[in-house]
């Protein structure tokens, strides 16, 4: 036995409805109603097969892995770094060594603050954001400013569509800038952001660049040679994953330039008793026993999005967008969020005269989920004037059928709150 994943059929020629019944989660009653799903941006749901490779982990396999010298460690091991592989090869990294396993986006910033941060941040630097980052691409560098007596400087969004202010860039882009971290899709706007001529731009003036995949690797085919970036973080939980999974993609110079972040077993080459030699990356970023049996399941999570088509579940998600973001602009006091085209995987919004806490509680009332708050990005929902916004996003279970069902719900609310 092997928790080696099994390979996956050809699914890319299967319809969105046969998919959602690789879901198991999704086939109940909530309230008295279908469950429809529409939260998959706060976090995705996972398909039979992830679950089953974990539940067949733990049967057969676990034990720890890289210290043991028996069968079950060795399998162990083998499954753990054979999805080291499968995420070099999912986001095209030009060695296995650039990849870094992380609890999840969160602590890839954290790492990278940290880590990166502290020995390449001096007084006086200035670190680069948008006004769109989600608050784990911002408290953290918020902390390292405060440490370094460094600054942060924000690429302005211009407006509702959340569009980014490309001019202000250049005079941004200033000699004291030395990273720039930004999303790819916005967890507010969902509008993809031009992610290799950020990279480039930045690049040409010798700035670090940081991605944050968090809403885009599980939705959208992204190669981390062609957007030109020198790091990137992601949430196993958001592409079909386990929770406590995620991945810290670095160029291999940019990890080797990188000390440790957290301290402690399987990070050390060698250990006296007053100092330690590390290992080299990315054993060196991984202290203590990981998440093993999350790996395994990001492993089957990323064969699943391959196997059914990341360009597929793009143009999927950006189809339900476009329905979604059609049928709400007809409704009566409804202010969308995001752009008018170009979107993908979400659509934010505010009605005049319904809270989105007591829509979202409105919805659940008929068994569909969606998000009503600041979505972990209180500074941009201030510049925009709003206290929260109503959020549904997609993934690819999610049907026509079910935006319709959204869209019917919210015109009956809009009625009822009235
Ligand atoms: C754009 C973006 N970045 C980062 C994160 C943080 O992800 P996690 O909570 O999985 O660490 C999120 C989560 O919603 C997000 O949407």
């Amino acid at each position: 036995m092997t928790s080696h994943p099994r390979p996956l059929p050809d699914l890319s020629k299967r319809d969105w409805s046969s998919l959602r019944d690789d879901f198991p989660i999704l086939n109940q009653q909530v309230k008295g109603h279908p469950l429809v799903y529409l939260d998959s941006g706060a976090s995705a749901q996972r398909p039979s097969h992830v679950i089953e490779a974990i539940s067949r982990y733990y049967e057969h396999d676990h034990a720890n892995v890289h210290r043991g010298t028996h069968a079950l460690s060795e399998r162990s091991t083998a499954a753990f770094e054979a999805a080291r592989d499968r995420a070099a090869a999912f986001f095209n990294a030009k060695r296995r060594e650039e990849i870094v396993f992380t609890r999840g986006a969160t602590e890839g910033f954290n790492l990278l603050a940290r880590a990166w941060g502290d020995a390449h941040i001096h007084e006086g630097d200035t670190i680069l954001l948008t006004e769109m980052e989600h608050h784990s691409n911002l408290v953290p560098w918020q902390m390292l400013a405060e440490r370094k007596k460094a600054r942060l400087a924000f690429i302005p969004v211009t407006g509702l569509d959340g569009a980014l202010d490309a001019d202000a860039l250049d005079r941004l882009l200033t000699p004291e800038v030395k990273v720039f971290s930004f999303t790819h899709v916005s967890n507010v706007f969902g509008c993809v952001n031009p992610v290799a001529d950020l990279c480039r731009r930045a690049r040409a003036k010798g700035i670090v660049t940081i991605v944050d995949a968090a809403q885009s690797a599980g939705h959208l085919p992204v190669d981390v040679q062609e957007l030109g970036c020198d790091f990137l973080v992601c949430s196993g939980h958001k592409m079909l994953g386990p929770t406590g999974s995620g991945v810290l993609y670095g160029r291999y110079e940019m990890l080797e330039a990188t000390p440790p972040f957290h301290g402690g077993g399987e990070m050390i080459e060698i250990v006296h008793f007053d100092r330690s030699i590390y290992r080299l990356p990315p054993g060196r970023f991984e202290a203590g026993t990981p998440s093993i049996a999350e790996a395994i399941g990001l492993h089957v999570a990323m064969d699943y999005l391959d196997a059914v088509g990341r360009e597929r579940i793009h143009k999927h998600d950006a189809e339900l967008v476009a329905l979604a973001r059609r049928g709400l602009g007809e409704l009566p006091k409804v202010t969308l969020l995001g752009p008018a085209q170009g979107g993908t995987g979400l659509v934010t919004f505010v009605i005049d005269g319904v809270p989105p806490y007591d829509l979202s509680t409105f919805l659940d009332g008929r068994g569909i989920a969606i998000r009503g708050g600041h979505h972990c990005t209180m500074p941009l929902h201030k510049k925009l004037g709003l206290n929260a916004s109503a959020r549904a996003s997609f993934h690819l279970y999610n049907t026509h059928a079910e935006v319709e069902c959204f869209l019917e719900a919210v015109e009956d609310a809009i009625r009822f709150f009235g």
